[in-house]
């Protein structure tokens, strides 16, 4: 099944050469007001450079912004030829792949580790089935980085988003408590629960 429907994938190749404003509080995102954003992104990245050189799989990589601080063997998949072209720009030695999370094209147990950045958040339920299956037949271990829950948000939102040029996509997004990720996977570990972000991490043996 395909996952996460065209427009929103479109949504995605237009947003590549502004998404890492996201990230770094710039362009339109210079007026949001994010208190600790800055610091926080910064703890996130030491966290991943802190995680064992694995052969790792980063599904969804978009440009590659956390994908560069993953040590070991990496390979960044994503469906959006902007998105690739920005990640291996971005890191000229690791192969960036063109490519679907939903089937993965890669063997059983092909890697160590899955990786995923703000990606399990925008998928909806049964497209978190199909995900997860995939996710546990080619990687022995999953970690998940994603928005956390806070006052100013639901759990889960359809979100009118608008670029620099002014179009508008609707994306559906959900926030999360760590422990409640856990639960959701069946069991794991709680690697960060910060004010902006979450990251747990599950054995998918
Ligand atoms: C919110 S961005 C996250 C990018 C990056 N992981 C990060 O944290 O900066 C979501 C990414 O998912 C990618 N994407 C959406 N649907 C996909 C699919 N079915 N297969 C692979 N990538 C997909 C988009 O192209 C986009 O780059």
């Amino acid at each position: 099944m395909a996952i996460i429907d065209e427009r929103v994938r479109a949504y995605y190749d237009r947003r590549a050469l502004e998404y890492d404003d996201w990230w770094l509080g710039k362009g339109l995102f210079k007026r949001r007001n994010r208190p600790g954003w800055a610091a926080e992104v910064e703890l996130l990245t030491r966290l991943l450079e802190q995680l064992s050189p694995a052969r790792t799989l980063d599904i969804a990589c978009g440009t590659g912004f956390l994908t560069c601080h993953l040590r070991g063997e990496v390979v960044g998949l994503d469906q959006s030829a902007e998105m690739v072209q920005i990640a291996a720009s971005r890191m000229p030695t690791a192969q960036v792949l063109q490519g679907d999370a939903v089937p993965l094209p890669f063997r059983d147990q092909a890697f160590d580790r899955i990786f995923t950045s703000h990606f399990y958040g925008h998928l909806l339920p049964a497209e978190r089935v199909a995900f997860l299956a995939e996710v546990c037949r080619v990687g022995a271990q999953l970690v998940v980085v994603d928005a956390a829950l806070r006052d100013d948000v639901d759990r889960e939102e359809w979100q009118e988003r608008t670029l620099n040029d002014g179009s508008c996509h609707r994306v559906y997004k959900r926030y999360f408590v760590a422990t409640d990720l856990v639960e959701e996977f069946g069991g794991g570990t709680v690697l960060h629960e910060g004010r902006w972000f979450v990251a747990v991490a599950v054995e998918t043996g």
